[in-house]
C-alpha cells in the first residue's frame, strides 16, 4: 500500500505536525504569513490523501475533481465557507473543522470589541499617544455603558452561548435570534430570550452578529436592517464578512444612526488601505483575530492534525462537517 501523502497549507510548528509525519509523507507550504497560491494548492491536492487547510485556501469543485486520492480536508477553523462541502461529500471526501477549541477565546474577543466600541478605547488610546490628553475632564473620551444594556445575539451557537454567559456577568438583558430556537434549559441557563428578527434589530442596544456565512445571509444586515436598529445602537461582527453590507454600515456610522461598530471580519480580507470604514473614528477594526491566542491557535492546529490522523487510520473524524 502507498504511504499517505499529506499537504499542509501553511507553516505550522514541527511538534504539532509530528503525528502526521508518523503516518506518511508530509509536505508543508513553507510560508507562515503568505497563503499557498491556488495553483500550488491544486497541484498538491492532486497527489494528496489529506489536506490541512486554512480559511485563506479555497477548496472548490475544480480542485476536488482533480484530487482522486483525497480522503480528508481538515480546515484549521470553525468556519468552512472556503470549502465546497457538498462537492467534497459527493466525492467521498470528509471535511472537518475545529469547533469547541476556539469558543471561549472568540467570545472573549467579542467582549473586547463590545467594550472597545462602547467605551471608545482605541480613540482614547490614540489621543493619549498623540499627546492630546490634557488631563481629566468630565466628558473627555466618555463612551456608553455596557452593563445593564440589552444585548442582541444573532446566531446562538457555541460562541453565542459563551458570549451570553459573559453578558450575564455584565447584568445585560440578553435576547437572541437563531435559525432554530434553543431548548428551554439552555435559554434558562443563559437567561436569554428568543425574539423575532424585527425585535432583535429594533430593541438591541448592542447587536452581535455571530452567524456563519451562507449565501442566504449575504448582506442580511443591509441598509434596511440598519435603519430598523435603535438609534445609537452598537453593531459587532465577528463571524464572517459578507453578512454586513459594509457600504450601508459606513452610511449608518457616518450619519450617527449607529453610535459605533466593532468588526473583526470583512467581505474582502485583508481590507484595502483606502477602505471607507478606515476614515471613521466610531468603528473599531480588527484584523480577523477572534481566535488569535497562542493557546487556541495551537489547539486548532492540533485538532486539524487529529482529524487527519483519524481519517487516515480508518477511524471516525472528531469534527466532521455536515453539508450545510
Ligand atoms: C474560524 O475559525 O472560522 C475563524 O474565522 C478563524 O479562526
Amino acid at each position: 500500500m502507498m504511504m499517505p501523502r499529506m499537504f499542509v497549507a501553511r507553516k505550522l510548528p514541527d511538534d504539532v505536525l509530528a503525528p502526521l509525519r508518523a503516518l506518511g509523507e508530509v509536505v508543508v507550504w513553507p510560508e507562515e504569513r503568505v497563503p499557498v497560491p491556488p495553483d500550488v494548492l491544486r497541484a498538491e491536492a492532486a497527489r494528496a490523501d489529506a489536506l490541512l487547510t486554512l480559511i485563506t485556501d479555497t477548496v472548490d469543485r475544480a480542485l476536488l475533481s482533480d484530487a482522486p486520492r483525497l480522503r480528508v480536508v481538515a480546515n484549521m477553523a470553525v468556519g468552512y465557507n472556503n470549502i465546497d462541502v457538498a462537492e467534497a461529500h459527493a466525492r467521498g471526501v470528509i471535511v472537518t473543522n475545529t469547533p469547541d477549541v476556539l469558543t471561549e477565546t472568540t467570545a472573549d474577543l467579542v467582549f473586547a470589541l463590545i467594550l472597545a466600541a462602547a467605551r471608545r478605547l482605541p480613540q482614547a488610546e490614540r489621543a493619549l499617544r498623540a499627546g492630546q490628553w490634557s488631563g481629566w475632564a468630565p466628558f473627555d473620551f466618555a463612551g456608553r455603558d455596557v452593563y445593564g444594556k440589552r444585548l442582541g445575539i444573532f446566531g446562538m451557537g457555541r460562541i453565542g452561548q459563551a458570549v451570553a454567559r459573559r453578558a450575564k456577568g455584565f447584568a445585560m438583558d440578553i435576547i437572541y435570534h437563531n435559525r432554530r430556537r434553543r431548548p428551554k434549559e439552555i435559554e434558562d441557563a443563559l437567561g436569554a430570550t428568543y425574539v423575532d428578527w424585527e425585535t432583535l434589530l429594533g430593541t438591541s442596544d448592542i447587536l452581535v452578529v455571530l452567524v456563519p456565512y451562507a449565501p442566504v445571509l449575504h448582506h442580511v444586515i443591509d441598509a434596511a436592517a440598519l435603519a430598523m436598529m435603535k438609534d445609537g445602537a452598537i453593531l459587532i461582527a465577528v463571524s464572517r464578512g459578507g453578512i454586513v453590507d459594509e457600504a450601508a454600515l459606513y452610511a449608518a456610522l457616518a450619519s450617527g444612526k449607529l453610535y459605533a461598530a466593532g468588526l473583526d471580519v470583512y467581505e474582502r480580507e485583508p481590507i484595502a488601505p483606502d477602505h471607507p470604514l478606515l476614515s471613521l473614528d466610531n468603528v473599531v477594526l480588527l484584523p480577523h483575530i477572534g481566535s488569535a491566542t497562542v493557546e487556541t491557535r495551537l489547539a486548532m492546529a492540533r485538532r486539524a492534525v487529529q482529524n487527519i490522523a483519524a481519517v487516515l487510520t480508518g477511524q471516525a473524524p472528531l469534527d466532521p462537517v455536515e453539508v450545510p
